[in-house]
């Protein structure tokens, strides 16, 4: 990937390519649960290097607008959320959820004048969505799966990687260093212990990707291994721009990730967790609490940044790792993968790279992103603006070595979520 490549790619700021085409789409911005209460404590979050604060007014709805008072530029962060709206801290501006100036103790006439950006938002599954995108160009609200079934069957958490987004996004399309780094891990964690899949993953480590295009991205094949008749095909689904859904494990919970830019050198890491069809039950979510699975634990109870962080070398265990209780000597799968993807460099030197035959769905996923980025806007629709085709589920299943997965995909995953499970 050449320099120009790479910076379109890893750059989200306001009016850059990349900034541009993630902003067509629904972003997740906090948990509804962080701005439980109306006239309730607002939240100050970074999306795409912009600096935004989040609340919840007096009519129990929640809005997203720009962090700083359009007088003097004082963080809303110090203001006072009550009746209808943020009162700044500092001269007793206020302005409404739509950014609208409702009030100037000094001067109530320059009302009108005075405004703040403020952008769409809605929520769903718990989470708090804004549309940060050129108006009268909204998508369809996600329909994935784990946005559609009730809040019961559900898990979600964030936690703040040190890493440009497209770094930690390509971990989630790499699926062949699950047989690595993840290999002693999953021997151990309650959310992918005792399954049929892991057999197969540790066994061949050598996974033969086959790789389609999709109306909502790109579906990947990995194939390993499985019987003397049968392959075992992992399917992983990547909807544009930034979702991934994972291959099951058994009857544990379905698994999928998404990547948020904060900035260019960090992002926010949402993991999800949910059942199709029943809740998570007591100790799935007690789990999932503290931190196992592809959830973290926290260095503080209000922070996203992870116990284990570069400051600390992600609490590494040489012994572990000569023991082979850990691959790579650090513990916790989504601490294993942002260990790793951190220590790239908060933005990868692409330059240096020298990709390998397992990297195809990396290069296929950067080279859509580019080109949709760098792609006349008018002129070109991007992937998966419509909800319908976010509604496709990974699998894992024993094929006949001589079935084309891609044939039965078609007639197994595609088309809705009407189809039975196929996970080992
Ligand atoms: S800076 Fe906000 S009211 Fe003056
Ligand atoms: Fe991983």
């Amino acid at each position: 990937m050449n320099k120009e490549m790479s910076q379109a790619l890893t750059q989200t700021g306001p009016g850059t390519p990349m900034g541009n085409l993630l902003r067509r789409y629904w972003v997740p911005v906090v948990s509804s649960d962080e701005v439980k209460d109306p006239d309730g404590p607002q939240v100050r979050v970074q999306i795409m290097s912009e600096k935004l604060i989040v609340f919840r007014d007096t009519e129990g709805v929640v809005g997203v607008v720009n962090e700083f008072c359009s007088h003097r530029g004082v963080s809303l962060y110090f203001a006072r959320n009550e009746e209808g709206g943020l009162r700044c801290a500092y001269h007793g501006v206020k302005f409404n959820r739509n950014g609208q100036c409702i009030d100037i103790p000094s001067a109530p006439e320059l009302c009108e004048k005075m405004h703040i950006k403020s952008y769409p938002c809605v929520e769903r599954a718990g989470l708090v969505w804004a549309y940060m995108g050129p108006e009268g160009t909204q998508p369809d609200l996600p329909e994935l799966e784990w946005c559609l079934v009730p809040e019961s069957h559900v898990f979600i958490s964030r936690r703040l990687q040190e890493s440009n987004f497209l770094q930690a996004m390509e971990g989630g399309i790499d699926t062949a260093h699950v047989s690595f780094v993840h290999r002693y891990e999953v021997d151990i964690d309650p959310m992918h212990v005792g399954t049929q899949a892991l057999k197969y993953i540790k066994a061949d480590g050598n996974v033969i990707f086959t790789i389609e295009k999709t109306d909502f991205g790109m579906t990947l094949y990995g194939r390993r291994n499985g019987d003397d008749q049968n392959y075992y095909w992992r399917i992983t689904q990547w909807i544009f721009p930034w979702y991934t859904l994972i291959p099951p494990f058994g009857e544990h919970a379905l698994g999928g990730h998404l990547w948020v830019p904060v900035d260019d050198e960090h992002c926010m890491a949402w993991s999800i967790n949910y059942h199709p069809d029943k809740p998570l039950s007591i100790e799935e979510r007690q789990a999932m609490q503290a931190g196992k699975g592809i959830h973290v634990e926290y260095e503080s109870e209000k922070s996203f940044r992870p116990s284990q962080n570069m400051q600390n070398e992600y609490m590494i265990d040489r012994v572990a790792q000569k023991e082979k209780r850990s691959y790579s000597g650090v513990f916790g799968i989504s601490m294993q993968d942002a260990s790793l993807q951190e220590s790239m460099g908060a933005i990868q030197d692409h330059d240096a790279e020298k990709l390998l035959p397992t990297d195809r769905a990396i290069v296929m996923a950067r080279r859509m992103l580019y080109e949709f980025a760098t792609a006349p806007q008018a002129q070109v629709q991007p992937p998966a603006l419509k909800g319908k085709s976010h509604q496709i589920r990974a699998a894992g299943v024993l094929l006949p070595k001589e079935q084309d997965p891609l044939m039965w995909a078609a007639e197994n995953l595609a088309g809705g979520l009407h189809h039975p499970l196929f996970t080992l």
